[in-house]
């Protein structure tokens, strides 16, 4: 399961790039709203610049000849812009227009299987089950992804299922055994995910063990040709 920050910020993108792990970003409206007051373009074209893979940003029409036209100009902005339309009927109707134009679509705020359907029908790349907005409502979020996979898998179609509105580490960890093929994760749970005490104690025990019998000696102030003095 390949992992994407599911962020308009930039520090947290460029952090997440740096780590190397991250090979996609995904966005939405309320999330770029939570950077202030930017310029919508210039900030899409920042990160798609800083990440290795794609970057979805959301249209805001609320029909399908409007939406065409925004996914259109959008898709302009670089060579990994993956335009998101929701999963609605006008939304179908703009994804099987774009598709055929090689546009790269990302089916989002997708809450159900029939709705995943429609959108693998109309040719989406990408398919955005909402985890955490069904949990929300006392539903089981993370079986829609399974189904979802599983249809995919079972006719050998060629979009993938990006787990997305994941709230914490429970949800990575669901997903990867769900088989999603990528995870959308907030920076905050992509930093809590390498968390664990006992790694946290088990690197400080080996440091006091060292410097109990090897003092203030380095590793690399102690290195001759390569080797460890003494080892
Ligand atoms: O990837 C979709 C995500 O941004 C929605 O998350 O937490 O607002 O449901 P949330």
């Amino acid at each position: 399961m390949r992992l994407f920050l599911d962020t308009a910020n930039i520090g947290h993108i460029r952090h997440g790039v740096e780590l190397g792990i991250i090979s996609g970003v995904t966005t939405n409206p309320s999330l770029v709203s939570k950077e202030g007051k930017v310029n919508y373009q210039k900030l899409v074209k920042e990160i798609c610049s800083i990440v290795p893979g794609p970057v979805s940003t959301e249209v805001l029409s609320q029909d399908a000849h409007g939406m065409i036209a925004e996914a259109r100009e959008i898709a302009k902005w670089a060579g990994n812009i993956v335009v998101k339309i929701p999963a609605n009927l006008e939304g179908v109707k703009a994804t099987s227009v774009l598709c055929k134009e090689n546009i790269k679509v990302n089916f989002t705020l997708c809450f159900s299987l029939n709705q995943a359907l429609l959108g693998a029908a109309a040719g989406a790349a990408f398919i955005s089950p909402f985890v955490g907005r069904l949990d929300d409502i006392g539903e089981d979020g993370m079986k829609v992804v399974v189904d979802i996979v599983q249809f995919l898998d079972y006719y050998q179609l060629p979009a993938q299922v990006i787990a997305a509105s994941i709230r914490h580490t429970q949800h990575c960890i669901m997903a990867a055994k769900a088989g999603a093929h990528i995870a959308t994760v907030p920076y905050k749970v992509l930093l809590q995910m390498i968390q664990h005490p006992l790694t946290d104690i088990g690197v400080k025990r080996f440091i006091q063990d060292w410097e109990k019998v090897m003092g203030d000696q380095k590793v690399i102030g102690s290195m001759k040709n390569n080797r460890l003095v003494g080892s």
